[in-house]
C-alpha cells in the first residue's frame, strides 16, 4: 500500500474509533505529519488528558505510552509497536530507587520521566527536560536523589543550590552522548552567525558551547522567537525535520547526522494503520504500580503549570 492509501485509512479509522494519534518530535516526517499532536514529553502527558477520545495511538517510545496510559485509566493506549523502548530509561531499575532512598532517608526522589512506571512509582515527583531545575527548586528538600540521566542532572545542578545525587552514578542516553563539544566547536566557528540549541542529556562539555540548552518543543519556541536565521542543532534528527518543515526561511544544521533513536524509528505507518485496525499493542500498567506512578506525575504537572501561571 503506498502512503498516501495509507494515511487515507489512517484517517478513517481514526474517525471511526474516535482516534486520536500522539507523535514525539524525533518521529519520522511521516508519522509527525499524520499526528493530531506533536511535541516533547511533557506536551504530550498533558495532551494525552485533554483530548476528546476513546483510544490514544501513542508514536513514541514506552515510558511515553506508558504515561498517557496512567494519566487516561479510562482510555485505550496503543503503541504502533510495542518493542520501542527508552534505553536510558532501563538503566534505573526500581530496585536502585529503593536501595538509594534507605541510604538517603532525608532526600527527595526526582525522576527524570526517562525512566520505567515501577522506578516512577517510587518516586516523590517526576521531572522533564523542560521542567527539571523548576521542579527541583520547587521543592522544600535541600537533597535530591535524581535519575537516571547524569547530564540532565548536572543541567539541574548549574541552577539549583541544592545537593543533586545522580541516580545511577552514570546513566546516559547513548544517542545524545553522540555529540561531542570539539564537533560543536567546529561548527560554531563555520557558522559564526548561528545559535547552538542543545538538549540537556547532551554532555556538560557540549552544554556549555550552547546557546540555549532546551527540551525538543523549547527548540521549536526558541527557533520561533529567536532573530537568528541559522541553528545548529544539538539533539535527534527528528527535530532537524520538524524545524525544517515548520521555518522554511530558517536554516537548520544538525550537529550530528547520525544521531537517530533506534526505537523511535519504529513506528511506520503500516504498523499505525496495523494497530488501529486491529485495536492491539494495547500499553498495560499493573492498577498499583499505575496508582502510585501517577501521583509523582500528577505532582510534576501541578508544580510545572504553578510555576508557568505564577
Ligand atoms: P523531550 O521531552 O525534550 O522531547 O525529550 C525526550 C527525550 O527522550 C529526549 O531524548
Ligand atoms: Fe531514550 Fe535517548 Fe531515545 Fe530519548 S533519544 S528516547 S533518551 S534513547
Amino acid at each position: 500500500m503506498n502512503s498516501k492509501n495509507l494515511e487515507d485509512k489512517i484517517k478513517k479509522l481514526k474517525e471511526k474509533e474516535k482516534a486520536i494519534i500522539l507523535a514525539h518530535n524525533y518521529q519520522r516526517p511521516e508519522v509527525q505529519l499524520i499526528a493530531d499532536y506533536l511535541g516533547d514529553s511533557l506536551d504530550l502527558a498533558r495532551r494525552s488528558t485533554m483530548m476528546d477520545c476513546k483510544l490514544i495511538v501513542f508514536a513514541g517510545v514506552s515510558f511515553m505510552a506508558e504515561m498517557a496510559a496512567i494519566l487516561n485509566p479510562e482510555r485505550t493506549v496503543l503503541m504502533p509497536d510495542l518493542t520501542a523502548g527508552c534505553p536510558l530509561a532501563e538503566q534505573l531499575p526500581a530496585q536502585a530507587v529503593r536501595r538509594a532512598k534507605r541510604k538517603h532517608p532525608n532526600a527527595v526522589v526526582v525522576l527524570y520521566v526517562n525512566t520505567l512506571a515501577k522506578a516512577k512509582a517510587q518516586a516523590d515527583v517526576c521531572c522533564t527536560s523542560a521542567n527539571a531545575a523548576q521542579i527541583i527548586n520547587a521543592l522544600d528538600e535541600e537533597e535530591v536523589l535524581f535519575g537516571p540521566d547524569r547530564n540532565l542532572a548536572w543541567y539541574a545542578q548549574q541552577r539549583s543550590d541544592k545537593r543533586i545525587i545522580p541516580l545511577p552514578e552514570h546513566g546516559y542516553c547513548y544517542v545524545h552522548r553522540m555529540f561531542r563539544a570539539d564537533d560543536i566547536a567546529r561548527l560554531k566557528k563555520k557558522y559564526s552567525d548561528a545559535e547552538v540549541l542543545v538538549h540537556p542529556e547532551c554532555d556538560p562539555g557540549v552544554q556549555q558551547l550552547a546557546s540555549h540548552i532546551c527540551s525538543t518543543s523549547q527548540m521549536m519556541i526558541r527557533a520561533k522567537a529567536s532573530p537568528a536565521k541559522r541553528f545548529i542543532i544539538g539533539t535527534e534528527v527528528g527535530m532537524v525535520e520538524r524545524l525544517r518543515r515548520e521555518f522554511p526561511n530558517k536554516e537548520f544544521i544538525p550537529a550530528l547526522e547520525t544521531a537517530i533513536c533506534e526505537d523511535m524509528k519504529k513506528h511506520a505507518l503500516e504498523k499505525i494503520y496495523l494497530t488501529l485496525r486491529d485495536k492491539k499493542n494495547v500499553m498495560r500498567v499493573r492498577p498499583r504500580i499505575a496508582e502510585r506512578a501517577r501521583a509523582a506525575i500528577e505532582r510534576m504537572l501541578e508544580l510545572s503549570g504553578r510555576a508557568a501561571r505564577d
